[in-house]
């Protein structure tokens, strides 16, 4: 095999593992080319702070070795508090006449100094409210925080060519496999292992993001506290094993459905705010991505709170896979932790 200039592999430095995918694209579609996970010590990242860049740098470089991946063209992603995505509303202009004056717009939009950010923006079209103004989407990270991300590539010997932000990733993989309907409202929801992040778009524009700083972990680290056992059997425990030593199975339902309890009014919380804050619409649907989604009772009392139907997303929907080559059923069980690798996989050199 030869890999073309082209090529381009999708990694996602998510803090309970790193996940790689690569794609092959003929005439706009794609197929499996390479999948791969290597768990992170949960000390690793902690906030979206990398605090131990030497066992990233080596977990890159041995998962892209038994996944046998030449590619050393990157396409990688980041989120969190040191990232600030909004919508906001200017004066009509042109793209060009924004570019020059971003900063300055910016400014009084972001809690960090402005030299210190790296801006971004997307023009989403004119306010529905007022015709003289426009509606744009903000994006800025903090210089030094995508800097540490960035430079466990180069000490990986990679090349970072695409520096995404998680949401935007899952946002491009969910088009790709289930499309965007005009004037439809649904939210696009990340429950990860340290956070959870929610995108509700309108169509193919993102309307509004909130990230919220919990995710799976509060699952385990209810079960560890309560029960005063290990990390690893609460996380056994959270993934269905009922034959924890001297725990009562019971008590391990109870105190996850209490912690599930808790994580989905803190989804509902970030809904209730966007509608509290939108006019007119309503989400007419949730799509699940993350770790987290794979779990039916997560689902289920999300479903039954929000009272909206809910759908665990699969980023390979529409994607070619090999029965040959790869085990579909499996690819299917874990599915939704790669939505992010997925989507940054299917970006181009020259995505911003
Ligand atoms: N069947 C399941 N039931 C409940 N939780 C699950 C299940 N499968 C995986 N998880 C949880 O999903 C989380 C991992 O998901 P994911 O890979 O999306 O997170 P991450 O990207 O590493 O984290 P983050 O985005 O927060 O940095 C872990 O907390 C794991 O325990
Ligand atoms: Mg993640």
């Amino acid at each position: 095999m030869f890999t073309s200039k082209k090529d381009i592999v999708g990694i996602d430095v998510g803090s309970s593992a790193i996940k790689v995918v690569r794609l092959h694209e003929s005439r706009g579609s794609y197929s499996l080319a390479n999948i791969g996970i290597m768990p992170l010590d949960p000390e690793t990242i902690v906030d979206n702070t990398i605090m131990d860049s030497t066992a990233i740098v080596d977990s890159i470089r041995n998962l892209l070795a038994s996944m046998k991946i030449k590619t050393k063209r990157v396409a990688t992603s980041v989120s969190g508090h040191s990232v600030i995505i909004r919508k906001i509303s200017l004066p009509i202009m042109t793209d060009s006449e924004l570019e020059a004056s971003i900063q300055w717009e910016a400014e009084q939009y972001i809690p960090f100094d402005i030299s210190e950010v790296n801006i971004d923006f997307q023009i989403l079209g004119p306010d529905a409210k007022d015709p003289s103004q426009m509606n744009v989407m903000l994006v800025a990270a903090k210089k030094d925080f995508v800097g540490d991300y960035t430079s466990v590539f180069s000490e990986a010997n990679l090349e970072p060519v695409v520096m995404d932000i998680d949401c935007f990733a899952v946002e491009n993989m969910f088009d790709y496999n289930y499309g965007f309907v005009e004037n439809e409202v649904v939210a696009l929801i990340d429950l990860g292992a340290s956070a959870t992040s929610v995108n509700v778009l309108k169509g193919e524009a993102s309307v509004f993001t909130r990230d919220i700083q919990t995710g799976g972990n509060l699952l385990s680290e209810e079960l560890q506290k309560r029960l005063g056992i290990s990390s690893i059997d609460a996380e056994r425990a959270k993934l269905g094993d009922r034959n924890i030593a001297d725990v009562d199975p019971d008590s391990i339902d109870e105190i996850l459905a209490d912690a599930v309890e808790n994580l989905v009014q803190e989804v509902q919380r970030s809904l209730d705010f966007f509608s509290a804050t939108s006019s007119e619409d309503r989400v007419a649907k949730v799509y699940l991505t993350g770790g987290v989604s794979n779990s039916s009772q997560v689902r289920e009392a999300l479903e039954e709170k929000l009272d909206i139907s809910v759908e665990r997303v699969d980023p390979f929907r529409n994607v070619t896979i090999s029965d040959k080559e790869f085990d579909k059923e499996y690819l299917n069980a874990i599915g939704p932790m790669f939505s992010v690798a997925a989507g940054l996989a299917m970006r181009k050199v020259g995505d911003k």
